[in-house]
């Protein structure tokens, strides 16, 4: 790619304020997932823009608890400064080297509190390297213009995967097989047990992990058929139905992959028990407060339910160690006695490929939020993304203003930036935050420093950042 023109500006209190600029980005765009979330990919294209970024040395990226090295490297050749420990760090700490970062990656030990971003006065951007941040305050991280992203479906092949193990497995009773051999029993039966060519396969929720389940299903001779509160666009012969009781009642396998909503708490219970077929499997890889434990057990013990996998649990330990007991769930003993059950510790997305999946996404989302602005796939912000500057367009800026959702704000950040070469804007709010991108043109080093100042005063300013 050829080297673009890297304007530097070379006053000193530009410089200072570094973090606040970078240069143009690579070329690259998000595209929603057939779901509509913001899963996300990037695409270079032939005539990108593809500066230097602007002392990206005095970006400082700390990053905790092992994050993995597919996203470690992918900011090192940013050529950010990155520190990296292999765990998370006492609070205060945290607080210390906090105070001094503009971006910062973690997983789920880390907790991001109102307290410990108070004192993140430089923090631009946060990486949750995983699936969840309820470890992080979302709303004072927005409220503060920080944004926030994290890699919710990255591991979804790894959950399909684990499922289709798990069927087989529990047509075969391989569990029991196998415990029985480790306590020296040679037990041949083929009682009970099953291919599972030509069974039927029931997916609830065909989101990412149902539909790449369904295709896997379908590929091992299985027949699919899922229920989703949305209309669905059925991938091979796979067929959507109209309730989830007609779903019940047909499947030999019912696997369940919905989210965790007041909705979908218990609502696989006594009643549906006894709408499914009898000597059916139940597998549950989603929450664990989507199955009514006691039910299943009382299914399993009368036998409507011929076996079953669980890897999540209404509560689960903190911790590795042996904290799966009644102290931790009531039904823990009698959960644990039942035959033909496969108990995992909700490993259900833990695999090699999808934290390294997981450190690519959110790598290139925290890279794409400094050099860009763009914020599709941020959890607390408002999705506002323009397409790429150009080669054609070495004198652009572009302008990031995050400010207070309130009345006569777009008037008065349109009165500065007004007259200049607006080539494209975009805005959008969410909750009492919006966030504004504008492209403008012919722009020289010092019309940057006035635009950032004038933006940097309106009382309705939350953070006021210009790349270019
Ligand atoms: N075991 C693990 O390690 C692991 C790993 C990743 C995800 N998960 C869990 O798996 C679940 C599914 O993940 P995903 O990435 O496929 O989610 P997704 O958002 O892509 O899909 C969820 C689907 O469920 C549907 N849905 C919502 N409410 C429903 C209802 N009441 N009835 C029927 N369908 C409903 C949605 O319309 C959507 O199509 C989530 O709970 C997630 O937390 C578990």
């Amino acid at each position: 790619m050829a080297t673009a023109q890297d304007i530097r500006p070379r006053m000193d209190d530009l410089a200072a304020q570094a973090q606040y600029f970078s240069t143009s980005p690579n070329a690259s765009f998000h595209s929603p997932s057939s779901h509509g979330s913001a899963l996300t990919r990037t695409i270079p294209l032939p005539n990108a823009k593809h500066l230097k970024p602007f002392a990206t040395e005095d970006i400082k990226v700390l990053l905790l608890e092992n994050v993995n090295q597919t996203g470690r490297e992918i900011l090192k050749q940013q050529g950010y400064q990155v520190e990296f420990l292999k765990s998370s760090l006492p609070e205060d700490q945290l607080i210390e080297k906090i105070r001094d970062v503009h971006v910062i990656g973690i997983r789920s030990k880390t907790k991001l509190s109102a307290r410990i971003l108070k004192e993140a006065k430089n923090l631009i951007v946060i990486g949750c390297f995983c699936i969840g941040t309820n470890q992080v305050d979302l709303q004072y991280a927005a409220d503060h213009g920080i944004a926030v992203f994290n890699s919710p479906f990255s591991n979804s092949r790894s959950v399909a995967e684990l499922v289709i193990g798990e069927i087989i497995c529990l047509a075969r009773q391989l569990g029991d097989r196998s415990n029985e051999m480790h306590n020296g029993t040679w037990n041949k039966v083929s009682n009970g047990c099953w291919e599972i060519r030509g069974k039927t396969l029931g997916i609830i929720g065909y989101g990412h992990i149902g539909a790449q389940l369904s295709v896997l299903a379908e590929s091992m001779g299985m027949s699919v058929i899922f229920f989703d509160v949305i209309n669905l666009m059925a991938l091979g012969t796979a067929r959507q139905v109209e309730t989830m009781e007609e779903l019940l009642g047909q499947s030999d396998f019912v696997t369940c992959h919905v989210p965790e909503l007041a909705e979908t708490k218990g609502m696989i219970g006594t009643k549906q028990f006894e709408q499914m077929k009898k000597g059916s499997y139940l597998i549950n890889a989603s929450r664990g407060t989507v199955v009514d434990i006691p039910a299943l057990i009382d299914a399993m013990r009368s036998g409507k339910v011929a076996g079953a996998a669980l890897d999540v649990y209404p509560n689960e330990p903190a911790g590795n160690g042996d904290y799966f007991n009644n102290d931790l769930n009531t039904w823990g003993a009698d959960l644990r006695s039942l035959k033909n059950l496969i108990l995992t510790p909700h490993i259900g997305g833990s695999t090699e490929e999808a934290q390294s999946a997981i450190g690519v996404e959110v790598a290139q989302a925290l890279t794409r939020y400094v050099n860009e602005g763009t914020t599709l796939g941020a959890v607390n912000l408002p999705e506002v993304a323009l397409r790429s500057l150009t080669m054609e367009e070495p004198n652009h800026a572009r302008v990031v203003f995050i400010h207070k959702n309130i009345p006569g704000v777009l008037r008065k950040v349109n009165e500065i930036i007004g007259d200049h070469n607006v080539d494209k804007q975009m805005t959008d709010s969410r909750g009492d935050v919006a966030y504004l991108m504008a492209d403008i043109s012919n722009v020289d080093t010092t019309t940057i420093k006035e635009l950032y100042t004038s933006l940097e005063s309106l009382p309705s300013r939350i953070m006021t950042r210009i790349l270019y």
